[in-house]
């Protein structure tokens, strides 16, 4: 059985990252997939403290609400990320938990725990959905450095109206990602 990560940034709790990756989650469950949910969000995540402690060992120095995921991260077949995008880049928790990852890579950045297959969840305002292709594509590289797969990257956009659903295709998208994550 497939076991995969959830990493939630949105500190909203039904916000459109959060509601797809819920439906990759949906697709991990169809396919018997066991699930770990981080939530970014958490009180007590602390940044990076630069100690370079993780140049010399495979895990962070800091032992917070993230600490156990080095060790889920190691067992892991697959990972899903929700990111909001925030003045024109990943959020804030995001960031700070991007950073938390340097783990993942050793000297010379070769990648420690490589061949996780990975599945990408963004959402933004603007209905222009090449604007931040640029920040998406930063952010999708972190993984690819891990030495991670990106199966599947997805973004909700133009979502300002009250009553906004996200589109059936993406939903469905995101349930086939999940499937193939297992
Ligand atoms: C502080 C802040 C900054 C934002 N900056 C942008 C932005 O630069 N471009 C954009 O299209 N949407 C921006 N948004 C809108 C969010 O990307 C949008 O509401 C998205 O749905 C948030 O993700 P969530 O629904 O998973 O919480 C911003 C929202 C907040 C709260």
């Amino acid at each position: 059985m497939g076991k995969i990560l959830a990493f939630l940034s949105s500190p909203r709790e039904n916000g459109y990252t959060t509601q797809l990756v819920n439906h990759v989650l949906d697709g991990v469950k169809s396919a018997s997939g066991e699930i770990v949910i981080y939530n970014l969000n958490e009180d007590g995540i602390k940044g990076c403290q630069g100690c370079f402690y993780c140049r010399s060992h495979e895990k962070c120095a800091i032992k917070d609400h993230l600490y156990p995921m080095y060790d889920d991260i190691k067992n892991a077949d697959g990972i899903v990320a929700g990111f909001p995008i925030y003045f024109g880049s990943v959020n804030g928790q995001a960031k700070q938990w991007i950073d938390r990852m340097y783990p993942m890579v050793g000297d010379a950045f070769v990648p420690r725990f490589p061949g996780k297959k990975v599945v990408t969840v963004y959402a933004q305002a603007n209905p222009d959905s090449s604007l931040f292709s640029d920040a998406i594509k930063s952010a999708n590289g972190f993984f690819e450095l891990y030495g991670w797969d990106v199966i599947e990257s997805l973004l909700v956009y133009g979502n300002t109206a009250q009553d906004y659903e996200i589109p059936k295709e993406l939903l469905d998208r995101a349930y086939e990602a999940g499937r193939k994550l297992v």
